[in-house]
């Protein structure tokens, strides 16, 4: 039976080099390429099916940053597919990074350079806003949006007969030092990013705790240090383009400057052919390359309390009543202005 694999954020990046490696290892997959911006998904589309003619894939408009458009894209699914095998949770954003660059110059000649390189601790921080719902723009696009997804696809992910995978795109930049239980949304402080990502680590054990008895399985992972749209607007290409070879070696020393999308992709291609059974929901799966070019996949423990976490999961159970109330009152509202 063919294989249905929904990824986000799949026009570019991580993304789109998964979806290659995907189709280059099922052909029979139907894979739905769920983003924001159409236009670039249908060049991603047309570029898919240059590599793999006889492929099925399709599109879905889906901004995970609105409440609206994610309750519309899981409709679609819902009407499209009677089951999802495959959902890849991989679209993120860090808007406005400021590069600390003192901090940046003292760990390009310190001890510290490759965990600087891989981690970002101490280096980035970002400004945040709300977003039309009244969220903040990091939290809703990078966690809620996608908890509000799986929440609305659970009949077509939690099928007795049958295992759903959810993969979650993470970072080795999600800190427990980031994240603050009393403010989810992060929205007192400079590191939305980090904190965001640390949710979904959380959420991804949380959600196994809860869905693994209804077939349901979740993972995070690390695609290393990847150059792609989101690394540009960290420091632009050009300064990238100059220490590339310095980058090359150095990961001679490390093997967490994948570097490329290809590469980033890894472990979220590693975890397509892993039984679910096998897998360790406290790990994060880390993309590795070596100083050879050699990719491959290792797991690394979570830093994660599991009261913390489902005190998450409770919120976030909360904030979608919330939002669901809102949009309810919103609805109302413009169907007696329209009468
Ligand atoms: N690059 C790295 O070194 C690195 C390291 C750790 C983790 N990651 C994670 O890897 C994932 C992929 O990022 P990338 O590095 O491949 O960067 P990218 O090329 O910028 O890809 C990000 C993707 O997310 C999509 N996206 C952003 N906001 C969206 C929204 N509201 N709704 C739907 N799609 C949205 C973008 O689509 P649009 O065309 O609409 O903008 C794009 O397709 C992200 O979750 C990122 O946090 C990256």
């Amino acid at each position: 039976m063919e294989r249905v694999v929904i990824v986000t954020g799949a026009n570019s990046g991580i993304g789109l080099a998964l979806c290659e490696r995907l189709l280059s290892e099922d052909s029979q997959l139907r894979l739905c390429l769920a983003c924001r911006n159409m236009q670039r998904a249908k060049a991603a589309h047309s570029a898919l099916l240059t590599s793999h003619p006889d492929a099925h894939v399709d599109l879905l408009h889906l901004d995970v940053g609105s409440v609206r458009s994610v309750l519309d894209a899981a409709q679609e699914v819902k009407a499209r597919y009677s089951r999802v095998d495959f959902l890849y949770l991989n679209a993120g954003i860090m808007p406005n990074p400021q590069v600390d660059l003192k901090a940046f110059f003292k760990g390009l000649f310190s001890r510290n350079i490759i965990n600087m390189f891989a981690t970002a601790e101490g280096l980035l921080t970002q400004q945040d806003r709300l977003n039309s719902d009244g969220l903040q723009e990091v939290f809703a696009t990078n966690l809620f949006g996608h908890f509000l997804l799986i929440r609305e696809l659970e009949p077509l992910l939690c099928q007795a007969a049958h295992t759903s995978r959810i993969v979650w795109t993470s970072s080795s930049n999600a800190r427990r030092s980031a994240f603050s239980i009393e403010d989810i949304q992060h929205r007192q402080g400079t590191e939305p990013y980090s904190s965001s990502k640390y949710a979904s680590d959380m959420l991804s054990l949380v959600l196994n705790r809860h869905k693994n008895n209804q077939g349901l399985f979740s993972s995070a992972i690390c695609p290393g240090l990847v150059m792609t749209n989101l690394t540009y607007g960290i420091l632009p290409s050009f300064f990238w383009t100059l220490i590339m070879p310095f980058m090359y070696l150095i990961r001679i020393f490390t093997n967490t400057f994948t570097l490329t999308p290809y590469n980033g992709a890894e472990a979220l291609h590693w975890l397509f052919g892993q039984k679910p059974e096998s897998l360790d929901p406290r790990a994060k799966y880390h993309s590795l390359t070596s100083g050879l070019g050699i990719n491959y996949t290792q797991p690394q423990q979570m830093d994660i309390d599991d009261e913390m976490s489902d005190i998450l999961y409770e919120k976030l159970l909360e904030l979608e009543k919330e939002v669901r109330r809102k949009l309810r009152e919103e609805n109302a509202d413009t169907h007696q202005l329209t009468e």
